[in-house]
């Protein structure tokens, strides 16, 4: 909805030159930091899933954020898609390539129920590596993926087309 649109474009500061020269940092925090735009944005979101997901699966570290009111808003459970090791085993893990180097995320298959329809949520979608990873994950667990919810979409860096076949559901696009 735009309401949700305009909510996010209003919090959101953008930082130049950080974490590196030449990159311009889309950074949420005014967002989380204002109660009453916080509480809009996750019954915003609540609205948009409500009676269509069993789960909510958050993306460490900033997915969590959103990923926990979202799911008690909805009355689901929560899953968390963790960087490797942080997690006790038994877990499944993706390796991705990252601008520099490569990244793992995992989860534990058992806190995924057989055909459950799981949201994943995370607050930008840059590359989409992250995103994909955390596909593979919850499908390779028995879980459907609903949607990927994203606060931002980063669109020059076409994470989208690694999230083929997927809806992605993003509130702000740059
Ligand atoms: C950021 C962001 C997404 C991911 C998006 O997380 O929160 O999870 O990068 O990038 P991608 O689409 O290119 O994969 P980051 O790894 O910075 O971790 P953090 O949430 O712990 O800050
Ligand atoms: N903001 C927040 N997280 C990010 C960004 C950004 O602009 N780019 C990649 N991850």
């Amino acid at each position: 909805p735009v309401e949700l649109t305009d909510l996010v474009r209003e919090h959101v500061r953008e930082i130049p030159d950080f974490p590196a020269p030449g990159v311009l940092f889309r950074d949420i925090t005014p967002l989380l930091a204002d109660g009453p735009a916080f509480g809009a944005l996750v019954r915003g979101l609540a609205d948009k899933y409500r009676g269509h997901v069993d789960a909510v699966a958050g993306l460490e570290s900033r997915g969590f954020i959103l990923a926990a009111p979202l799911a008690l808003e909805l009355g689901v459970g929560m899953i968390t898609v963790r960087k490797a090791g942080r997690l006790p085993g038994p877990v499944v893990g993706v390796d991705y390539a990252l601008e520099y180097g490569t990244a793992r995320m995992e989860l534990r298959p058992d806190t995924v129920t057989e055909g459950q329809r799981v949201l994943i949520i995370d607050d930008v979608l840059a590359t989409g590596g992250t995103g994909a990873a955390a596909v593979q994950l919850v499908e390779r667990s028995g879980g459907e993926v609903v949607a990927l919810a994203m606060l931002l979409e980063l669109a020059a860096l076409s994470g989208r087309t690694k999230l083929d076949g997927h809806r992605v559901d993003s509130v702000l696009i740059y």
